[in-house]
Order: C-alpha cells, then structure tokens, then sequence
C-alpha cells in the first residue's frame, strides 16, 4: 500500500432469492483472502500507520437475530478467533467513517461492487469536500485494491496449494464416480446431483460453480446448466464440474460416451483435443506467456480441424481470418483459485499489451475444447452436434508444472476400461 494510506474491503451480502428467501451465502474472496471471516456485512478497514491496522467492522451479536438467521461471531468473537486488532460493531461504520479516513492520501476502495457502501464513502467524501480542506482533509486518490489483492492471489502460497490440491481431488473423485454410473436413460440432473453430493460428502462445502452437465448436442453450448435433459446410448457426455474446498475452487471437464464407448468419430474429434491438451499442459511453464499458449492452442487446434476436415485451407490464413472460432470460440485456460476465474492481470503493462510470463506458484485451467453445431452443413455430417473439451487445473513450478487434476481418467482406453468395470450397473 502507499504511504498515509488506507483500505476499506467490504464482505459480501446476502443475496435475495426471492421474496423473503436467500441464495446461499458465499463470501467475497478478496474479503476472505484478507481476513477468513465468513459472515456477511462485514468490513475491513487496513490502516498500516494506525496502532491498531487492522479493524473488523461486524455483526454485532443479537439474540433474536441469531435465534432467527443464525450464529455470529459479534465483536468478542472477532477479536478472539480472527487476529484483529480491533472490531467495532457495523452498525458504527457511517459514523466512524471520518475519523477513520481523514488525513490519510490515498484510499483504496473499489467502487461499484457494494453500491450501498459507496453511497456511504460518497456522502463522506462530499460531507468532507464541502469543508473546503479548512477543517478536513479527506483522501485525495482513491485507488482500486484489487490491483495488490489481484497480485498477491495470483501467486499461490503452499497452504493455498495446500487447499487447491484437495478441491481438485475431491472432484476429480466426483468426476470418476460419474464415468462408473452414467448409462443410458439416466437425467443429466442425476449425474449432477450424485457428483454434487459425493463433493459435499467429502469435505467440500460444495461447487465451485454451477456444473455444466450436457449430454449429446448440449455438449455444444459452453455454458449449459439447464442439466435436465435424458441420456442417449451413443452420444457423450460433458462434463464441466468442480469443488470448492476452504473456499478455493477446482475446474475439471471430461467428456466420455454415455454407453461406456466412444464411436469412430467420436474418438476421431476426442483425440484431437486430447493431444492439444496434452501440448498445452506441457506449454503451461516459467517464462511462457498466456498470450503464447492461446495463440499455441489455436495454431494446433486449427491444424487439428484441417486434419478432421472441419476446415480446409492454410493455416496462417485461417488463423488470419478467425475461422478456427466456428468450432473453438473460447480461451484455453484462466487463473484459478478462490474464484473460479481468478483474481490477477493477464498483462504487465498499463496497455494490456505485454503478456504475463507463468511463474511459480500460479494455477491455470488447460482446457481446449471443439464443438461443431448440431445443424452445421460445412461440416462431415458424422461430426455434428459432437462437442468435446478437456480441462485440468496446472500449478507452475520452478521447473515445470504439476498438474493438480492429471489422476482423473482422460485417456480413451482408460475411460472406456472403467466404465466397463461391475460398479456401473
Ligand atoms: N467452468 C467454467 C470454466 O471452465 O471456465
Ligand atoms: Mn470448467
Ligand atoms: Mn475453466
């Protein structure tokens, strides 16, 4: 942080579902980055020259409330489990705002998130501005303090990796049950369910985000959560499902045949994919950039499609000419962590024009993917409605990488031996 300067990071909300109903609660994960307090309506306030610099503004405690909505932590509950060295009840935060933000140059505060509490941090500022610095001196900069908090999540400390490791595993496991049970006739909403509980089971406090469940064309719509239709003896299935464990997320797809074995053309798209996954993993280490391993993935994808006969053509004129984007629309991976797609810039300079080089300690996604239109003339017609992506979760290391997702089943013939195996009945 700068000198003479302080932070201000608000949990998150509750949610309204509808009515008088909430949405289960998740923190926001700067918030949880900075102070693993997991209540709502919280703030932090970060004052290094301060003699107490760090203060957590709480839920003061309330017995009917509690009674009502559940337990908090409250003032006592703060100081003694969570290392501040001052909580003060919420309900004073307007009032303190001043005292606690005069005199200091800078304040770090992202607006447009909490709009309530920049209503707050507004009228203090306009309160204080209209004293015409006589008798108040309000900050003068406001900074973002994703900009620290982006870097500082980015790189991954062992304990971090710790977490990440096991909400891997655990959906990865959740991933391996459902190759053992998918048959056809079952929902995709029964897939989504026996892998959601199996995380639940295991430690997680649940998804990491909402699964991605398609069976048959589905497969080819990237983001499909409707999870609710049958499953048909012939078609594959797509599986894009993760965990969230101490709240850090996993990021895992598979897609495997939904009667134990991939067809011809099936296979022919799948190991395509597979090998560019393979490539790219490979490609995920110290001193290549992401913007190299996007422009990697497409240039061996592209060539993957000419191979398929999905596009015919020079391959610097189809990358030229983004014809690559009718069956690969999207990036090969992103940062992962507390966020699904994680906190951190993808560039080092003010132009977004440098890319950033992989460094230890930073977990990305590998996840090439090609999907062809249910109703896609140009294409063989025994390649249309297949859609097939497989991701893993990569940490960089020092002298590579490790791929925290790599025990989950991804070759064909290991896929299709287990599925064979009596547990799937
Ligand atoms: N599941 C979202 C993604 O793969 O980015
Ligand atoms: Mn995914
Ligand atoms: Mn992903």
């Amino acid at each position: 942080m700068d000198p003479n300067s302080i932070a201000v990071i608000p949990a998150a909300h509750e949610a309204t579902r509808s009515y008088d109903t909430e949405f289960k609660f998740h923190q926001d994960p700067d918030f949880l980055y900075l102070t693993g307090f997991p209540e709502p309506d919280a703030i932090a306030v970060i004052d290094p020259s301060s003699k107490t610099p760090y203060t957590l503004y709480v839920r003061p405690r309330d017995p009917v409330m509690e009674t009502w909505f559940g337990r908090r932590q409250g003032v006592e509950g703060a100081v003694k489990n969570y290392k501040v060295d001052r909580a003060v009840s919420v309900e004073k935060f307007p009032a303190d705002l001043a005292k606690l933000l005069d005199g200091h140059e800078v304040l770090y505060y992202r607006f447009s998130v909490d709009t309530a509490l920049d209503q707050q941090i507004l009228h203090y500022l306009s309160n204080q501005r209209q004293r015409r610095l006589k008798t108040a001196y309000p900050p003068h900069t406001i900074k973002d303090p994703t900009i620290i908090t982006g870097e500082m999540r980015l790189h991954k400390s062992e304990k971090e990796v710790t977490f990440m490791q096991k909400a891997a595993d655990i959906a990865g496991a959740a991933h391996v049950l459902a190759m053992k049970k998918v048959k056809p006739g079952m929902n995709e909403g029964q897939v989504e369910s026996l892998m959601e509980a199996y995380m639940r089971d295991n430690g997680a406090s649940g998804v990491a985000y909402n699964s991605i469940i398609g069976g048959g064309d589905n497969a080819t719509i990237l983001h499909y959560v409707e999870n609710n239709m049958p499953l048909k003896d012939g078609d594959l299935i797509l599986i894009d499902a993760g965990a969230e464990y101490e709240g850090y997320a996993s990021d895992i797809t598979r897609t495997f045949p939904i009667n134990g074995k991939y067809s011809a053309a099936q296979r022919e798209i799948y190991d395509v994919v597979l090998d560019v996954q393979q490539q790219c993993i490979d490609y995920t280490k110290t001193g290549n950039t992401v913007k190299g391993r996007q422009e990697f993935s497409i240039e061996l994808l592209t060539e993957g499609m000419k191979k398929l006969g999905l596009l015919k053509g020079k391959t610097k004129d189809l990358i030229k000419k983004k014809s690559y984007m009718k069956y690969y629309m999207h990036g090969v991976g992103h940062y992962l962590g507390l966020d699904v797609h994680d906190a951190g810039r993808y560039f080092t300079d003010q132009n977004a024009k440098n890319s950033r080089p992989f460094a230890p300690g930073m977990v990305l996604t590998v996840e090439p993917g090609l999907y062809i239109p249910p109703d896609d003339k140009s294409a063989p017609a025994k390649y249309r409605g297949i859609g097939i992506r497989i991701e893993d979760d990569v940490l960089v290391t020092k002298d590579g990488n490790h791929n925290l997702t790599g025990k989950v089943p991804k070759n064909p013939d290991e896929i299709e031996a287990l599925m064979q195996k009596p547990a799937r009945k």
